[in-house]
């Protein structure tokens, strides 16, 4: 007989272990499935996906252990702290990153248990049903639920002619496994993984070339923002960053791996010991059994869905990187939230114009809501005001002065519209500004607020107070 839950989660990545452990919590008989082991010493399934696997979390960790090796080689300088010659043991750093993985991926298995969710092993695929109860297979084990939610996630896209070995030519999984550092490093793509896993490797020694399709740096931040990252990584850091260009064939053999491309109307070639590719994502859709029961998918092969993440099917929802909007993993765990609340009936919600975006290279680039183009196309009329880190006391004795905070607000009712931040922490100052964005705040709202001082955070201030053309400190 077949196993009868509530809900069935499809996926435990951070869509899918959030939606399974809320569900639980609304008094729901919940079970999760996830297919995936990610190398797990003991050959069992892992939960936390993609993000907690192979990349949010274990790319944070290398970007930490890269800077403190920057900080000792180049950083400490200028507080009189001289370190004498600096080693990086590569094989600890990834060791620690691994370690910070498995203490995670264990603590959601603990969290499954204290929240009475049932794991079940194995790759979930629809086979039939309808709105009283969809049946999946689950490893051979038929499983029946009222409510399933597709929270199967997305892998990298790869490129024809490319093939990932994931040794020498990586996506991130492999990217974040090197076992030393390479001398020459190419990387193919200059979105969020190039500049972050880019920028690890490149503190750590490597000559690093990134080769971007698109002509603009950054396409998706504000101009001003991707402007001055242009500048501080390709001139202070020496990332080397090609725009514009075509990539040709590619081939690798004992001498290394060779990247033929065009940039204008020159051909050129990139010989690098690794190659990451890294050029987005792909939902995670094949193997679900969609036509089985006639699941649609949208022009991107992403599940379709409405703004609550309900699909086409009565009771089968779908949250996270498999369903549109950007992929990052805190907007997957809201949208699991959020199902899992209406699921009981309650006033699920999720702001789609509040989800902050980061990337957490140095300095760190953070946003959230509107880019200055963005208002511009629309037609919107705005205020803008901005203040660089330079003029700020803690950023000074922290000696991280590149960067500003800018923010853009409404020129008649002065909401704040979009809030651009590229500095040293950028990542924990964007929350002020969500939070203002989420309670519809106006600049004034902020520019009332008491900041402590000295703080980062007064930089924000400042900005706000400078959309009104009233800084006090700049
Ligand atoms: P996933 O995390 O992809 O999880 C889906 C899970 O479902 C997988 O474990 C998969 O094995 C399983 N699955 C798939 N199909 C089935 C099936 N049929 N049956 C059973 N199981 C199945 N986002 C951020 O917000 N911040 C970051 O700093 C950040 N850094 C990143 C760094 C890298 C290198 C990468 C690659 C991504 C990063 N992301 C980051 C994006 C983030 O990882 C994703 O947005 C997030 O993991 C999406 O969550 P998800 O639950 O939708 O899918
Ligand atoms: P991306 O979409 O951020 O960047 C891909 C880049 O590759 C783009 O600039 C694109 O123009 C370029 N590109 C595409 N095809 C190309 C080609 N043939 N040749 C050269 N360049 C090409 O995707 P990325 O970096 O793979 O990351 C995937 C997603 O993972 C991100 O979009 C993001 O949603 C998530 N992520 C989030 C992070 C964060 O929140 N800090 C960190 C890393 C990933």
């Amino acid at each position: 007989m077949a196993k009868q839950f509530d809900v069935l989660v499809i996926g435990g990545g951070p869509g899918g272990y959030v939606a399974a452990i809320r569900a639980a919590q609304l008094g729901f008989n919940t079970a999760c499935c996830e297919s995936e082991s990610y190398d797990d010493p003991k050959g069992e399934v892992r939960l936390g996906g993609t993000c907690l696997n192979v990349g949010c979390i274990p790319s944070k960790a290398l970007l930490q252990s890269s800077e403190h090796f920057d900080n000792a080689r180049h950083g400490f300088v200028m507080h009189g702290i001289s370190t004498g010659e600096v080693a990086i043991d590569v094989k600890t750093m990834v060791k620690r990153k691994d370690n910070i993985v498995t203490q995670l991926t264990g603590g959601i298995k603990g969290l499954f248990k204290k929240n009475k969710v049932t794991l079940l092993s194995g790759h979930g695929k629809f086979t039939g049903g309808g709105e009283d109860g969809w049946e999946v297979d689950v490893a051979g084990e038929a499983v029946v639920a009222k409510h399933v939610i597709v929270a199967t996630g997305s892998r990298p896209r790869h490129l024809d002619g490319i093939p990932v070995d994931n040794k020498l030519i990586c996506d991130n999984a492999g990217a974040l496994a090197f076992d030393a550092v390479p001398k020459r490093l190419g990387v193919i793509g200059a979105g969020v993984i190039g500049l972050e896993l880019g920028s690890v490797w490149k503190r750590l020694g490597a000559e690093v070339t990134i080769l971007e399709a698109l002509p603009e740096f950054l396409a998706a931040a504000d101009a001003a923002v991707a402007k001055e990252a242009w500048k501080v990584f390709t001139k202070k850091q020496g990332l080397d960053i090609r725009l514009g260009v075509k990539i040709g064939k590619v081939a690798s053999g004992k001498k290394g791996i060779t990247v033929e491309y065009e940039m204008g109307d020159e051909s050129h070639v990139l010989e690098c010991d690794k190659l990451i590719v890294s050029v987005g994502r792909v939902p995670n859709t094949e193997g679900l059994g969609c036509e089985a029961v006639g699941l649609q998918l949208d022009e991107r092969g992403r599940v379709a869905v409405d703004d609550h993440c309900r699909s086409n099917l009565p009771n089968v929802w779908a949250v996270g990187d498999v369903v549109r909007g950007p992929m990052l993993a805190h907007k997957g765990m809201e949208e699991g939230v959020m199902v899992a609340e209406l699921i009981a009936g309650q006033a699920g919600h999720c702001n789609y114009d509040a989800v902050p975006w980061v990337i957490y290279t140095h300095p760190e680039i953070a946003w959230v809501g509107k880019t200055e183009q963005q208002l511009k196309s629309a037609g919107v009329e705005y205020r803008a005001g901005q203040i660089p880190f330079s003029a700020n006391g803690r950023a000074l004795g922290q000696g991280e002065t590149s960067g500003f905070i800018k923010m853009l607000a409404d020129a008649k009712t002065d909401q704040i519209l979009g809030v651009h931040v590229i500095g040293t922490n950028a990542s924990e100052l964007i929350s002020e500004a969500v939070v203002a964005m989420e309670f519809h705040a106006s600049s004034e709202d902020i520019a009332r607020i008491v900041h402590a001082h000295p703080t980062l955070s007064e930089v924000m201030h400042e900005a706000a107070l400078s959309v009104d053309k009233r800084p006090l400190h700049f």
